[in-house]
């Protein structure tokens, strides 16, 4: 905070005016920032100025009262003050405060439907609030992906420099310019803001989201949406803002592209507000992290694993100090009930009865209520579910995508396909769920099968106007509207959320209507195309749950490595036009990706998997020399039941080992408070408890570890049956 030279004792709530910015903007430099960023596509428009506004107003709604004044660290970039937020009766913000210094990377946080991108709808000022005041920097260029992909015949190289459009605006300017003097002006300023080196620098950003020489000089419109969000998000990146809004920018990218992009934000120049899902992402690039708990920010210094584990250990600090406090409160109570009525030591009670109301309770810090899916599991059918005989799959006759499928699915198949974007890992889903015909072959399906079909083209087949209660309604005609409550209700869509417009619900939210509707007739086999883009940590958690829970086949496409190796115990290699069975596991996968093979001796000597080179593709190379169908069917419910069998005892491993953990952060917190000179400067009864306290916390651990080492025993010889 920096230091207040003023003090207007005179106001209603006398406010502290600091040295650097007010937060406040003179009409004039705020019609020139209006100007600024509604010329430039980038930028579009933050802040309507109010017309009548002749004296300073904060950016945002609320005119001059000046108890709004707020305090400003003179290098604050964004100041969110006492926000208050509300949609359809719902408060989204309640007197949210935050501050973000110029310069930091801070990651936003919170669970699907908190209000991130509402936040960031706020921040650009396209919704007006309901209370409080968002303060930019003066003429602070605020900057975010276009909502609207970019096309058009300009080439996509083009169309990124243009994002700078006070280059385009000068280069333009250049070419007709007569006037000697403002031609020279003209160079200057070019020179100054580094023209000449822009077409390098797309260049870079655009190779680094994946467009290679060629493609950087190909029209914007011969490419798909996906990409072309790609170059949308590569013109935001290219325009450096001084305040770079991020919505969830690496959704649609694949392993490369996200690598790059951390590696880019982790250095830029300027502020960053990152809204993200993603772990590994947050991890690599945010220096803070802000988190959306219910209704206010909470500002956390660090990355992701850095705030979780602070919020861990202040749940945990809180938890002890409530059972210190309960202990405490029990013993006086004690003592009070005992001598209340005994004379001599009337007194004593009454004071300690005073102690016990002065006492502030302490609450435990409020979890999140827990995020549960429930997918039913389908009635059992005879094996198998889907056979692929020589089949072939595409989009224009005689060009197929993928060729020479010879496949089989059974029902507790746990598939992950594996293959670089663009080699028709999406094309293959297609054809199971029956969007693609096969134009060769044939595809057999069995003939009660039914199939849930998850994918990221699905939301914007939504109908926006419509509600989920009507989507759910029309899939299942027969059911009563109780029913269709019901089914909405297991995912989290209960009471008025069910009849809310779609086109209003968040990103995670659109995913978890699209997983009621898909699972609403108990499928026989899920088929799930990157299901985890929008959904935040909790739902990723209880999307493994549940996907463990189910009894079906499962084929999975997705980015999150996390994810796969929860869920898929087979993976198939879509590459070199065809889907074969991969032999090895995910590391593996990924080694050959980088081009490290023979890396790790024993997997040298496996056949390739990639580079069939067109030949024959191979049976699945996993299974077991494939016997007569009724040995393989008793193995498939082997593993089946297997699986059943070490879902719990992982389960138990996992709590152990979460049990063990929080214990150690307590003796590490207890050793810490022992360490501390100055509480042996006091009475040393503070001392003895803590040393109780640990020899206690001592003895859990050790219970704790012989616990977790049993837990541990048992899991590895169910695995080791299970693999026998
Ligand atoms: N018009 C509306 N009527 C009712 N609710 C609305 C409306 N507009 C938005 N909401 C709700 O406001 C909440 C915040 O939405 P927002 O898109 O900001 O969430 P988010 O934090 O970005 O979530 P996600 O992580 O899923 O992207 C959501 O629960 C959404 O359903
Ligand atoms: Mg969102």
């Amino acid at each position: 905070m920096g230091t207040p030279i003023a003090v207007a004792a005179d106001l209603p709530y006398a406010p502290l005016v600091c040295d650097g910015h007010f937060g406040l903007l003179a009409a004039a430099t705020r019609r020139q920032a209006g100007r600024r960023w509604r010329g430039n596509p980038a930028f579009p428009v933050a802040h309507e100025p109010d017309a009548q506004a002749d004296q300073a107003t904060p950016l945002h709604g609320w005119p001059l009262f000046a108890h709004r004044i707020a305090c400003y660290t003179p290098a604050a970039m964004l100041h969110i003050n006492d926000l208050v937020y509300r949609v359809a009766g719902r408060t989204l913000f309640e007197r949210a405060t935050v501050a973000i210094a110029d310069g930091h990377r801070v990651g936003l946080v919170g669970r699907n439907g908190t209000g991130k991108s509402t936040l960031l709808r706020l921040i650009r000022g396209d919704a007006a609030i309901d209370g409080g005041a968002i303060t930019l920097r003066a003429s602070a260029r605020v900057g975010e992906v276009a909502q609207e992909a970019p096309g058009g015949s300009r080439s996509v190289l083009e169309t990124v420099l243009e994002a700078d459009r006070e280059r385009a605006e000068l280069l333009a300017e250049a070419e007709t310019a007569s006037d000697p003097h403002r031609v020279a002006d003209i160079h200057t300023r070019l020179a100054d803001i580094g023209a000449h080196a822009a077409p390098a620098r797309a260049g870079a950003i655009l190779n680094g989201l994946g467009f290679d020489h060629a493609a950087q000089s190909r029209a914007c419109d011969t490419f798909s949406g996906g990409w072309r969000m790609r170059i949308a998000l590569a013109q935001a990146l290219f325009a450096e803002p001084d305040l770079l809004l991020l919505d969830e920018p690496s959704n649609h990218l694949d392993i490369e592209a996200r690598l790059w992009l951390a590696n880019y934000l982790r250095t830029y120049r300027h502020t960053l507000l990152l809204v993200s899902h993603d772990r590994d992402l947050l991890n690599a690039v945010c220096d803070q992290i802000v988190h959306i708990d219910q209704g206010k920010l909470v500002a956390y210094a660090g990355n992701y694993d850095r705030f979780e584990r602070t919020r861990r250990e202040r749940a945990e600090r809180q938890a002890a100090l409530q059972t210190r406090q309960l202990a405490e409160r029990r013993r006086i109570q004690a003592f009070v009930d005992r001598f209340r009525a005994k004379a001599s030591k009337a007194r004593q009670a009454q004071s300690r009865i005073k102690l016990l109301e002065k006492m502030e309770p302490i609450v435990p810090v409020a979890e999140e209520a827990p995020v549960e899916f429930a997918f039913p599991s389908p009635d059992k059918l005879p094996p198998p579910l889907i056979t692929m005989d020589r089949a072939a799959v595409g989009y224009q006759p005689d060009t197929p995508v993928l060729r020479k499928l010879d496949l089989r699915i059974d029902m507790d198949d746990r598939i992950a396909l594996l293959g670089q974007n663009g080699n028709g890992k999406s094309t293959f889903i297609r054809l199971l769920a029956g969007r693609l015909a096969p134009m060769d072959g044939a595809v057999r399906k069995s003939s009660k099968l039914r199939v849930g079909y998850f994918s990221q083209q699905q939301e914007e087949e939504l109908d926006l106007e419509g509600t989920p209660f009507g989507h759910m309604r029309r899939l299942m005609p027969q059911a009563t509207p109780t029913a269709v409550r019901a089914q909405l209700g297991r995912f989290m869509f209960s009471g008025p959320r069910a009849d809310q417009k779609v086109g209003s619900l968040s990103g995670g939210e659109k995913t978890r209507l699209l997983f009621a509707l898909m699972t609403r007739d108990a499928p026989h086999i899920l088929l799930l195309d990157e299901p985890t883009n929008h959904l935040d940590m909790d739902s990723r958690t209880a999307l493994v749950e549940a996907l463990n829970e189910y009894e079906g086949a499962v084929i999975l496409v997705s980015h999150d490595a996390h994810l796969v190796r929860l869920v898929a115990d087979r993976l198939w290699l879509v590459a070199d036009g065809t889907c074969t069975p991969f032999d090895g596991d995910l590391d593996d996968y990924e080694r050959q990706l980088l081009g490290e093979r023979g890396a790790r001796g024993p997997a040298d000597d496996r056949p390739a998997a990639v580079g069939n080179g067109g030949g024959e593709p191979r049976r699945d190379q996993q299974q077991p020399a494939a016997g007569p169908p009724e040995s393989r069917k008793d193995q498939r419910r082997q593993a089946a039941e297997n699986r059943q069998k070490l879902a719990p005892l992982r389960k138990a491993v996992e709590r152990a080992e979460k049990e063990l953990a929080t214990l150690t952060a307590k003796r590490t917190d207890l050793q810490a408070q022992l360490h501390d000179p100055a509480l042996y400067d006091g009475a040393q009864d503070k001392v003895r408890a803590l040393q109780i306290e640990l020899g206690y916390v001592e003895k859990q651990i050790a219970a704790a570890e012989e616990a977790w080492l049993e837990r541990q025993h048992a899991l590895e010889e169910a695995q080791a049956a299970d693999a026998a």
